[in-house]
């Protein structure tokens, strides 16, 4: 968080300019809208502005799990990202499998990277990824947050093709899935657009992870890997009266 800015000695008839603050978080009812999130992994880098201007001109809002080590050659892009209403999130400094440091190192990997990224943004992460995926009870205890995994894996990093990159992207998703990309590779940053127009067709509307969480209590050191999927938000509200019962789903 940032101090307001200070008042001018005097007064004027002008405002103090205030800094620019992240938008506040939008209440969008995933119980009733069909959500998803796009989540980019390892960066910012290269190609990360501009898929900040593929997010704007379509509207969405997107999680990025960044590298502690990669922000402060971007900050201005991280507090772009921020500003735009993206959330920024925890990937660790320097991408190692945390199941094989001491507790110490998880730690200090996790909090080196909350300050580099509250100091370019102005907000502190709420959120981890750990990299691989790769945790334990011992690294979530340590780790301190909700530990964030996916549940659509583009193996973008591994195909780096922008046809496979959206074909995957367009059609895996499932509501309440999370979806994996990795800014860091061109491919990935490039077949964006189309993702976006696809699954708007699709009717999904593009969420955050807290956003897509909203409501739920996240548990420090757990591990989610996606929303409320659609067949658990049927099974928990009851048939309306008069409803022929049908084929078990
Ligand atoms: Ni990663």
């Amino acid at each position: 968080m940032r101090e307001p800015a200070a008042a001018v000695p005097g007064g004027t008839a002008e405002e103090p300019r205030r800094p620019a603050e992240p938008p506040p978080p939008r209440k969008i009812d995933c119980g009733r809208e069909k959500c998803v999130s796009l989540t980019f992994d390892d960066g910012p880098g290269p190609y990360t502005e501009r898929l900040l201007d593929t997010l704007k001109a379509g509207g969405v809002r997107a999680t990025f799990f960044l590298l502690g080590e990669n922000v402060h050659g971007h900050r201005d892009v991280v507090r772009r990202m921020a500003l735009d209403g993206h959330e920024v999130a925890n990937h660790t400094w320097s991408h190692p499998d945390l199941t094989e440091l001491p507790a110490a190192s998880v730690r200090s990997q996790i909090r080196r990277t909350q300050k580099a990224i509250e100091d370019a943004s102005g907000v502190e992460p709420t959120l981890v990824r750990p990299p691989y995926g790769a945790t334990d009870e011992r690294v979530g205890r340590a780790a301190g947050m909700p530990q964030i995994l996916w549940s659509v894996d583009t193996k973008d990093w591994l195909y780096r093709s922008v046809s496979r990159g959206a074909r995957v992207g367009i059609n895996q998703p499932d509501r309440g899935d999370i979806i994996l990309y990795h800014d860091t590779h061109k491919p990935s940053v490039d077949c964006i657009p189309k993702v976006v127009d696809g699954l708007r067709k699709r009717g999904f509307t593009f969420v955050t992870v807290s956003e897509l969480f909203r409501g739920e209590r996240l548990e420090p050191g757990e591990v989610y890997t996606e929303g409320t999927p659609e067949a658990e938000l049927v099974a928990a509200s009851p048939p309306p009266p008069g409803t022929p019962a049908g084929p078990p789903r």
